[in-house]
């Protein structure tokens, strides 16, 4: 594998709600390596939204990629334009949200079915400005497996010269299961990546979909181009500490210690009047997610977050990391 590939071996993968642009800066304190990206936005969003700087603020996180919801060719040449000002690294069309308003602004998973208007999507994105593009999509639409659709859409889509996907190894299924269904019913088939990738070894194929552990996409990365991890990194955003030392060789993990926490509450202090506390907040409140006995720092810092009290609520997570360090080694 060549040191351009290397860059998206441990992708964060985007998701709605949480990987905000607070929630990416505190992955960048973690991993200086791990390849992140934006929570999904409309195209019409990106254009047109007054709050635009402070949606897709990139806030130099990269290496970082910022997808988008679309399928108007003149709104995703835009947003390319966007993306590039902004100083990302890439563009990402989604073409794997299943949800019932994704389908009705007609993109999302249910795109699988227009491969042509893919292809043409991603050509347009491409020619519009100097940016990577890529795409992330499902294997299937539907309850059955079929893999001569699945290999007909890339065969088609990559027409377009992108060299990058991302592939949420499982069906959507477009009616009667919600999003979050839609993540765990559909089986996994890593195989169809395995096989896809052998028909275009030129292509980055990266693995998404039910990767619980580190030890497990640790493994998973040396069989496919590289890994993309949502839920794990949605619960427990600190595991990350260890991406630079297992998946890019640096020779320590990154500590988790009073110094990330002075420089997160450096960055959401300004942001205090403008934001909601707990936006702001809710990224590091994964900090106990499996430490024992922090019943009663998560009953003060709940407290605290009601009255805005951000001295008080800095002083507390110092106090358990100071408590926890052990554990949190
Ligand atoms: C809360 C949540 C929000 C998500 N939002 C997006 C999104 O905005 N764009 C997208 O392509 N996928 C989204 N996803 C799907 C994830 O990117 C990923 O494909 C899926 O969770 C499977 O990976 P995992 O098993 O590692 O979690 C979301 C997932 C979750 C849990």
């Amino acid at each position: 594998m060549n040191n351009k590939s290397k860059k998206r071996i441990f992708c964060v993968a985007p998701m709605m709600g949480y990987t905000t642009p607070h929630a990416r800066r505190l992955y960048r304190m973690l991993s200086s390596e791990a390849f992140l990206f934006t929570e999904m936005i409309a195209t019409k969003t990106m254009i047109h939204s007054k709050n635009r700087d402070l949606i897709i603020e990139n806030d130099s996180n990269n290496p970082i990629a910022l997808q988008v919801g679309g399928s108007e060719i003149d709104d995703l040449k835009k947003c390319s334009k966007i993306a590039k000002s902004y100083n990302y690294d890439e563009i990402n069309l989604n073409v794997g949200c299943p949800s019932k308003a994704v389908q009705k602004g007609s993109f999302g998973a249910c795109l699988m079915k227009k491969k042509s208007l893919v292809r043409n999507c991603l050509e347009q994105m491409k020619n519009a400005a100097d940016i990577e593009v890529s795409v992330k999509c499902r294997i299937g639409i539907g309850k059955e497996f079929n893999y001569d659709f699945f290999s007909d859409f890339i065969n088609e889509i990559i027409k377009s010269d992108i060299s990058i996907v991302y592939v949420h190894a499982r069906n959507a299924i477009l009616n009667g299961l919600s999003p979050k269904g839609n993540r765990n019913i559909p089986p996994l088939n890593y195989d169809f990546i395995k096989k896809i990738k052998a028909e275009h070894p030129k292509i980055q194929f990266i693995l998404n979909g039910g990767i619980k552990n580190l030890e497990n996409a640790y493994k998973l990365s040396n069989e496919y181009d590289g890994v993309m991890v949502g839920r794990l990194i949605q619960n427990n955003p600190f595991c990350l500490s260890k991406i630079d030392k297992i998946f890019f060789n640096y020779s320590e993990k990154k500590a988790i210690n009073e110094k990330i926490i002075n420089e997160y509450f450096n960055y959401i202090r300004p942001k205090i009047n403008t934001e909601s506390i707990f936006r702001l907040l809710s990224p590091i409140l994964q900090i106990f997610f499996g430490i024992p006995n922090s019943k009663k720092f998560k009953t003060d810092i709940h407290e605290n977050m009601k009255n805005h009290k951000l001295d008080e609520l800095e002083s507390l997570f110092l106090q358990f990391i100071k408590q926890k360090k052990e554990i949190l080694i």
